[in-house]
């Protein structure tokens, strides 16, 4: 199986969600998790690959249609009804599937046609994928702020990862990257990285 990353938004409590939705709205924080999950490692660049993305069947229904699934990515979504819906626009849409566990989402990757592969929520699927000795990054926006959330992340076991540099974060998502707090109105944020140890 190949190394996977978690990308995920999380206060200070490992709060992630609020009613099945995202507890607040930071641009550059979208573009961020956009340019992270896109973005081609160098050495793949003239290739024939996309990133993919996996997630739970909550996520997938967070996200608004016209988004859905989300564009130069292959979208993998997880849940128990392998007949569930999940009303594409286009129904030859061959760039999303279904699969009813966690380890058909890995077994979908093709190391020929996908570059990295991230998880990208919720709190379902970040539980059963942190465990995995395969979870090589955690791609974490610290947002400072307080803010009341009814969804958590779990914890970041310190005996398996490592709070990484900034210039590790920079090295892994190929991009230049924010340093330090930033401010969206009231709320502040922090692009982090923890690395598996
Ligand atoms: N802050 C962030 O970065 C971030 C990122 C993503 C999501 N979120 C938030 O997280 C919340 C959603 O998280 P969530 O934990 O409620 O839902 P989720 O993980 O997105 O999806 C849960 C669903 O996944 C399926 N599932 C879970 N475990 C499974 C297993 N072992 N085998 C097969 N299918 C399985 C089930 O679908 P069925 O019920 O269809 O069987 C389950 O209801 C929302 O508030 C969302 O906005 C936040």
């Amino acid at each position: 199986m190949t190394q996977f990353a978690l990308v995920v938004a999380a206060t200070e409590e490992l709060g992630i969600g609020v009613l099945q939705n995202l507890p607040w709205r930071i641009p550059k924080d979208m573009a961020f998790f956009k340019q992270v999950t896109t973005v081609i490692p160098e050495e793949l660049e003239n290739q024939p690959v996309q990133n993919a993305v996996i997630m739970g069947r909550v996520t997938w229904e967070s996200i608004p249609t016209k988004f859905r699934p989300l564009d130069n990515r292959f979208n993998i979504v997880v849940s128990r009804n392998p007949s569930y819906d999940l009303k594409l626009a286009d129904a030859t849409d061959k760039n999303t599937i279904l699969v009813d566990s966690l380890e058909k989402a890995f077994e979908a990757i093709d190391s020929k046609r996908h570059a990295r592969t991230f998880i990208i929520g919720g709190a379902q699927m970040y539980r059963l994928a942190i465990q995995h000795a395969d979870c090589s990054h955690i791609v974490l926006t610290r947002v400072k702020s307080k803010i009341d959330c009814d969804t958590f992340f779990p914890t970041i076991d310190e005996q398996h990862y490592r709070l990484g540099s900034h210039q590790e974060l920079e090295g892994y998502v190929q991009r230049q990257v924010p340093e330090g707090i930033q401010k969206f109105k009231e709320l502040e944020y922090e692009f982090t990285l923890y690395v598996r140890k």
